[in-house]
């Protein structure tokens, strides 16, 4: 066979020197011969005539596009979690790493919408040392309301900032709010995620985190207190609650108070609010307005805490 095929080149390759290169001609009622070898014989790529040539030389491959030779970037199938080669979750991915330990980062995913294949693939943060979460929303402190406000990421139907490296890292570099499309009415429960967790960073820290059992949840449900699997603050359990949802007090769009991620214990004026997590992007409240104007606030003791104590 070695033999055979470098006298075939042999003869192409005089044939080539002899600029003898005849039309194309294609018969598709023949029967193609299935082993294709390429090597650097070829003819002048120099006209339009010649686009769509390919030749192997150098341990590269080819391309005549435009009258001119291309290498072709040859990167195989791609490792899983890649743009090409997506997973359906960075779980999946780090499942189908067999053991290997995979760094926290940027990995590519899908969306499988009932038995179709993967969606347009897109990148997405994983938290791989905690056993693969995939980062589906990010919330900022002091985020630039003119980029977009919390209420539009909420409840968009399009992606915020998805492909921005900086807004789905778990950085506040980039000073907007983040979403990706597994955060959509259709695509959450698509993606079937058994866990959501809620965590608080502070300088690329977590703080504090929950974490709530999402199993048949919808996007806009499963920050409920019925589902809360595990808490930071004990007394969240015991305390009662007169707010504990995704968006709070904010009924609508235009609401003059807007909290959302509120779990809160009781009103009773700006003084004696007392709760443990917010974000507020609007408020009427000393804590919400000037310098904690669109804050993420939340208890740093073990048990809720109230006002302007909290921390942000
Ligand atoms: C969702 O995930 C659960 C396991 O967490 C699995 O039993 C179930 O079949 C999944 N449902 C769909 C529609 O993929
Ligand atoms: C999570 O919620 C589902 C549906 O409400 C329930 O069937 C399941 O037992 C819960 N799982 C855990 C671990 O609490």
């Amino acid at each position: 066979m070695i033999s055979q095929s470098t006298v075939f080149l042999a003869a192409l390759a005089s044939v080539v020197s002899g600029q003898l290169c005849v039309p194309e001609t294609l018969d598709c009622n023949e029967v193609l011969p299935i082993i294709y070898k390429m090597g650097d014989g070829s003819c002048a790529c120099d006209s339009k005539a010649h686009d769509g040539a390919l030749k192997y030389s150098n341990g590269k491959l080819f391309l005549c596009l435009n009258s001119e030779w291309k290498a072709l970037r040859m990167t195989g199938v791609q490792e899983y979690g890649t743009e090409f080669n997506p997973g359906s979750s960075c779980e999946d991915i780090l499942e189908k790493a067999d053991g290997k330990d995979l760094s926290d980062g940027v990995y590519w995913i899908g969306i499988r919408l009932s038995e179709s294949p993967l969606s347009t693939s897109f990148p997405v943060y994983c938290d791989m040392t905690s056993g693969g979460w995939t980062l589906v929303l990010k919330v900022v402190s002091h985020a630039d309301q003119g980029l977009v406000k919390f209420w539009d990421v909420l409840y968009s139907t399009w992606p915020i900032q998805e492909y921005n490296m900086e807004a789905l890292s778990i950085t506040n570099q980039y000073k907007g709010h983040y979403k990706n499309r597994v955060y959509f009415d259709g695509n959450w429960e698509s993606f079937n995620a058994s866990q959501a967790r809620v965590s608080l960073y502070e300088s690329g820290n977590v703080v504090k985190e929950l974490v709530f059992n999402a199993t048949a949840s919808q996007y806009s449900n499963w920050f409920e207190k019925a589902r809360l699997k595990s808490s930071p603050w004990s007394d969240i359990w015991t305390e009662p609650q007169n707010y504990f949802n995704l968006k709070g007090l904010s009924a609508r769009q235009d609401a003059t108070r807007r909290r959302y991620f509120y779990i809160n214990r009781n009103f009773g004026g700006c003084e004696v609010d007392r709760g443990w997590l917010v974000y507020t992007d609007h408020g009427g409240c000393h804590f919400e307005s000037g310098r904690r104007y669109s804050t993420v606030q939340y208890s740093k003791l073990s048990g809720f805490f109230g006002g302007q104590k909290m921390i942000t």
